[in-house]
C-alpha cells in the first residue's frame, strides 16, 4: 500500500539562485525512506514485465534495439501511464512542486516520469549528453529534469555528475553511442571530465537538471543495482519557426526502419 504523501519541503531562495548558476541543484530528500520502498517493488515489478516494449516504451538505452544480449542500462518510459497512483507520491508532488519553482514559471507544468536501470557489476555508462539532444525540435524548451535514485547513487554506482555553468551553452553536436544509430543512447564529445562535480545521494535524495547542463553517470562497478527515476517539469514552450536540427534522431528512424524494427521512438 503507497505511504502517506503528507512529506513536504521547499527550496531556499539561495538553492534556486545557485541552480540558476550553476544549472544543477543536489538535496538531500525528496521522499521518505517508507515510499522509497514501496516505490522499488512497483519499479522491480515495471522492469520484470518489460512495461510497454511492445509501444517503444521499454529499451535499453545503451545497446542497439533489439539486441539479445544482458542488458546494460534499460529503461521504462511513462511508469506513471500505467501506474497513476504514483502521481500521488511525496516523491511525484514534491518533484513538480520544486521543478516549478526552478523554472520560475506562473503557468502550468506539466511532469513526465521515466525509469533508468544500472545493474549491479555491468550497469552501462551514460556519456556526455544534454537531455534537449533527444526531446521536441518543434519548440523553445524550459525543463527540468528530476533525478532521484531508490538505492545508494555514488560515483562507482552511478551517481549524477554535472559541468557547472554549461546550462549556458547552446545545444551540442551529439552522436549515436558507438556511433550506432540502432543504440538510442547519444553522447557529445570534447567535454573536460576534470570539470565534473558528482553528487553522490542516498536514496530518497535528488538532483535538478536543466535541459542543457551537460552531465554523466558512471558504469556500476559496484554489487549493488543502482535503480533511479527521473520526473521531467516543463514550462510552457515556444513554437520554432522551424525545427531545429537533429541529425542524429534522423538516422535514428532510418536504421530503425532499414532493419524492420517496428517501433516508435521516443
Ligand atoms: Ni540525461
Amino acid at each position: 500500500m503507497r505511504p502517506d504523501a503528507t512529506f513536504q519541503i521547499d527550496l531556499a531562495e539561495e538553492q534556486i539562485a545557485s541552480y540558476r548558476d550553476n544549472g544543477f541543484l543536489s538535496i538531500e530528500r525528496i521522499t521518505t525512506d517508507e515510499e522509497v520502498e514501496w516505490l522499488k517493488e512497483i519499479y522491480d515489478q515495471l522492469f520484470v514485465e518489460r512495461a510497454g516494449e511492445e509501444k517503444g516504451m521499454y529499451y535499453d538505452l545503451a545497446a542497439p534495439r533489439g539486441h539479445a544480449g544482458r542488458e546494460v542500462l534499460p529503461q521504462v518510459l511513462g511508469p506513471d501511464l500505467r501506474i497513476p497512483e504514483l502521481r500521488e507520491s511525496n516523491h511525484y508532488r514534491n518533484a513538480l512542486k520544486l521543478g516549478t519553482q526552478l523554472l520560475g514559471v506562473d503557468e502550468k507544468v506539466t511532469a513526465g516520469g521515466h525509469m533508468i536501470f544500472k545493474p549491479a557489476q555491468y550497469g552501462a555508462e551514460t556519456p556526455w549528453h544534454q537531455d534537449e539532444a533527444y526531446w521536441n525540435p518543434d519548440v523553445y524548451l524550459n525543463s527540468v529534469s528530476v533525478w532521484m535514485p531508490l538505492d545508494a547513487a555514488t560515483v562507482e554506482s552511478g551517481c549524477m555528475q554535472f559541468i557547472p555553468g554549461s546550462h549556458k551553452e547552446d545545444l551540442r553536436w551529439h552522436r549515436h553511442i558507438d556511433n550506432d544509430p540502432l543504440i538510442h543512447g547519444l553522447v557529445t564529445d570534447d567535454v573536460d571530465p576534470s570539470q565534473a562535480v558528482a553528487c553522490p545521494l542516498a536514496p530518497g535524495g535528488a538532483t535538478f537538471h536543466h535541459s542543457r547542463t551537460l552531465h554523466h553517470t558512471a558504469p556500476n562497478t559496484t554489487d549493488n543495482p543502482r535503480r533511479a527515476y527521473v520526473i521531467v517539469c516543463s514550462g510552457p514552450t515556444r513554437k520554432r519557426d522551424k525545427p531545429a536540427p537533429r541529425p542524429w534522431t534522423d538516422e535514428e528512424r532510418e536504421a530503425i526502419a532499414a532493419a524492420g524494427i517496428d517501433v516508435k521512438v521516443f
